[in-house]
């Protein structure tokens, strides 16, 4: 098969086409009703880029005249701004760490763990199996969040495509399984899904980093892979959020490549072990 060739992306945002950005930034924004304006600019654009060829326009302008008219086409470049890729314990290093740290939660009455941006659920599952086999599954409240609905109903029903179950049980095993992941799995109306006690209990919400405060306290919260998509002011804002959110000897979870660089209060935490995106609040 012949791929197309791929859209050529500029090799720099020249003056007219961040100003074409910026106004279909807004544009965006005021149709979804979701601020996309502290997304880093250069991230956008390369994956809107592809689109203009995929929805048949020439320019920024166009797509977005295109997305007024057409809510299908809204919803895949909303799809497109906000990435929903993700995997079971996605980063074994990372999830080798947690396991050895998440047994600090038994030291809660009542440990809360937040997923925030969990996308369609692989990382929430990944957490509540290691818990379970921390023996704190029935102890530990969890909740998991993302700025998309269409992502958490997906979460919600747990879903496993047969061409997923070899890496998943790949991951599971790399990141220090103690069992088999079919276990956490069952088959439902001829389709596998993690199993719905992995489900069960979780609150799931919308909520958006950048624009919604925090609503509880929790001794551990997981946000990987998306500060990355905010230019600086907006990593700051949601390390604000999640700061005012984490109790003091709380973990903060990242992901690989993100840091705590533009978080106003990265002098509160210590990070544990060896260059794993995993942080302790210490004050
Ligand atoms: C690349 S996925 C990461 C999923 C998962 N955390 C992981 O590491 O595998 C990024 C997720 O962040 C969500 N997201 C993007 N902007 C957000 C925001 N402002 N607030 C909350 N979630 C957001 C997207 O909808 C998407 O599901």
């Amino acid at each position: 098969m012949t791929l197309p060739p791929p859209t050529p992306l500029p090799s720099a945002l020249t003056p007219a086409l961040q100003a074409e950005l910026t106004e279909f930034v807004k544009g965006i924004s005021a149709l979804t009703g979701i601020d996309f304006t502290r997304y880093q600019r250069s991230a956008l654009l390369r994956r809107l880029l592809p689109r203009l060829d995929l929805e048949a326009t020439g320019s920024l302008t166009a797509l977005l005249d295109k997305a007024r008219a057409d809510r299908a086409c809204l919803a895949r470049l909303q799809g497109d701004m906000t990435l929903h890729v993700t995997s079971l314990c996605r980063d074994a290093t990372y999830f080798q760490l947690v396991r050895q740290q998440i047994g600090l939660l038994a030291t809660y009455p009542s440990p809360r763990l937040w997923v925030a941006a969990c996308a369609t659920g692989e990382e929430l599952f990944s957490y509540r199996i290691l818990l379970h086999e921390a023996g704190l599954d029935k102890r530990c409240r969890l909740y998991a969040t993302d700025l998309s609905a269409t992502v958490i109903a997906k979460a919600q029903q747990g879903l496993i495509e047969p061409y997923q179950l070899a890496d998943h049980e790949r991951a599971y095993q790399e990141a220090g399984g103690q069992g088999n992941l079919l276990d956490y799995c069952q088959l439902q109306d001829g389709q596998l899904r993690f199993h719905p006690a992995l489900i069960d209990g979780v609150v799931f919400s919308v909520h958006n980093l950048l624009t919604d405060g925090s609503f509880n306290e929790f001794q551990f919260i997981s946000c990987r892979n998306v500060t990355m998509y905010f230019d600086e002011i907006g990593q700051e804002q949601a390390h604000r959020l999640l700061h005012q959110s984490l109790t003091p000897l709380g973990h903060l979870g990242l992901g690989i490549g993100e840091s705590l660089r533009h978080s106003p209060h990265r002098a509160d935490y210590r990070q544990l072990g060896r260059g794993e995106p995993l942080f302790q609040r210490i004050r």
